[in-house]
């Protein structure tokens, strides 16, 4: 279908100015360039509104808006073996369908077109992203040893037989998902990094998270998470390695080395305690950075507008540098940056990407006046400015509509699920 975006505003890589995009087979076939025969069925006029690439959130977990607003307040090993885990083991394959079908309306809903998601149950997001169109990267969460007791060799199955199954959408890829340096152990890692470079899939890990996950390794391996995950043989180009907070200047080699893209969740990190990613020394040594908003149980939303904001507020609030990370830097890590980690040829309005765009109205009063609409998206908007969203040129909102989920239906099965395990 080719589709019309006329005369809009729109945020480019050379800046921000007015265009006309053109979106066929599901790339963008020009800017302010006709394509030859170029015949629009659909028209969005660009009158009042801003034109971004879709948002990525480089690191989450879909079916956790299960648990939103109920573990609150808590410290991280409360958190997640006192509260998280417990309710974990509650779950179904469906009720996890429904979770991240909540959690797709969220991330549409607020300009987000893909999502790196560790998971329980692969067939469960899995589903509820073929049937919504978004742009999915699954990983199984690993966790265990090299045995049957521990599970871990069922998870790894488990990892297995569902990407030869979803292997032929477009809009789904894998990686594969060793949990953390603690809920696995030595073995079962390097089992991960081999299995991955036999399917030529990325490694998905949690990394230097708590003061605890760093003890941890000091006492067991004698070295820092980074460098135990290295010597494990996990960090590569294509590794995203979710938090990394408790980084010595030695790992801030190792990852700029290596060439490991940190998804930094500066809101879940805040909440649980754990500090934040030390993001300026990070991007001073090159290192790849992406934007994640982790699961609803430890953010509580999967609104990346929030989540550039806080990335760029709290940097300056630590640091007394109004530059520490800037707007722009935000919003790069929160497009283009999370699309390169994920491995899909967007977050740009570039002739040649994916069509992957999200359209804003301005006319609210928190973007009047507009003067740079940079700023504005990473410090004034709330996210629910979004009105239209497009993957691969294929509508998933309209005006405010969510074209491919029964949002009424989701809500009335997730509170059904929240009833039933138990989460007030
Ligand atoms: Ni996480």
């Amino acid at each position: 279908m080719d589709i019309l975006i006329r005369d809009i505003l729109a945020v480019l890589p050379d800046g921000v100015r007015i265009c006309s995009v053109y979106v066929r087979g599901g790339i963008i076939a020009g800017i302010d360039e006709k394509p030859d025969g170029f015949l629009p069925e659909k028209t969005i006029s660009g009158s009042g509104r801003l034109l971004i690439p879709g948002l990525v959130n480089s690191h989450t977990h879909a079916y956790m808006t299960l648990f939103r607003n109920c573990a609150d307040d808590l410290t991280f090993s409360d958190w997640l073996f006192g509260r998280v885990m417990p309710l974990e083991d509650k779950l179904t394959d469906e009720d996890c369908y429904w979770g991240s079908l909540l959690a797709i309306s969220e991330m549409i809903s607020t300009g987000t077109t893909a999502f790196l998601d560790m998971l329980m149950f692969m067939d469960a997001t899995a589903s509820a992203a073929a049937e919504t169109g978004i742009r999915a990267v699954l990983s199984r969460g690993l966790s265990g040893a090299c045995d049957e007791d521990s599970g871990g060799f069922r998870r790894l199955r488990e990892a297995k037989v569902a990407i030869e199954k979803w292997s032929g959408y477009e809009n789904i890829s894998f990686m594969i998902g060793p949990h953390a340096l603690y809920t696995c152990s030595e073995d079962y890692l390097r089992l991960a990094g081999d299995t991955a470079r036999e399917l030529g899939l990325p490694i998905n890990i949690h990394l230097a998270e708590s003061s605890s996950e760093s003890e941890t390794s000091l006492a067991e391996h004698g070295c820092s998470p980074v460098e135990y995950i290295d010597r494990c043989g996990l960090l590569d180009s294509r590794t995203v390695a979710a938090h990394c907070i408790r980084l010595s200047e030695r790992d801030i080699e190792i990852l700029a080395e290596r060439g490991v893209t940190v998804a930094t969740n500066p809101a879940s990190n805040m909440k649980l305690a754990n500090g934040f990613a030390p993001v300026p020394q990070l991007l001073s040594a090159g290192v790849k950075i992406a934007l994640g908003t982790d699961g609803a149980a430890s953010n509580n939303s999967l609104n990346m507008f929030r989540e550039m904001s806080l990335l760029a507020l709290v940097h300056k609030g630590v640091t007394g540098d109004p530059q520490a990370v800037t707007a722009v830097e935000a919003f790069r890590m929160a497009t283009l940056n999370g699309a390169r980690a994920l491995g899909i040829n967007a977050g740009e309005i570039r002739t040649g990407m994916a069509a992957d765009l999200a359209v804003i109205d301005l006319d609210r009063p928190n973007m009047q006046p507009l003067a740079d609409p940079v700023a504005a998206l990473c410090y004034s908007a709330s996210g629910y400015e979004v009105e239209t969203v497009m993957v691969g040129g294929k509508l998933l909102m309209e005006r405010g509509e969510l074209l491919t989920i029964d949002k009424e239906r989701v809500f009335a099965e997730c509170e059904r699920i929240c009833e039933r395990i138990g989460t007030r």
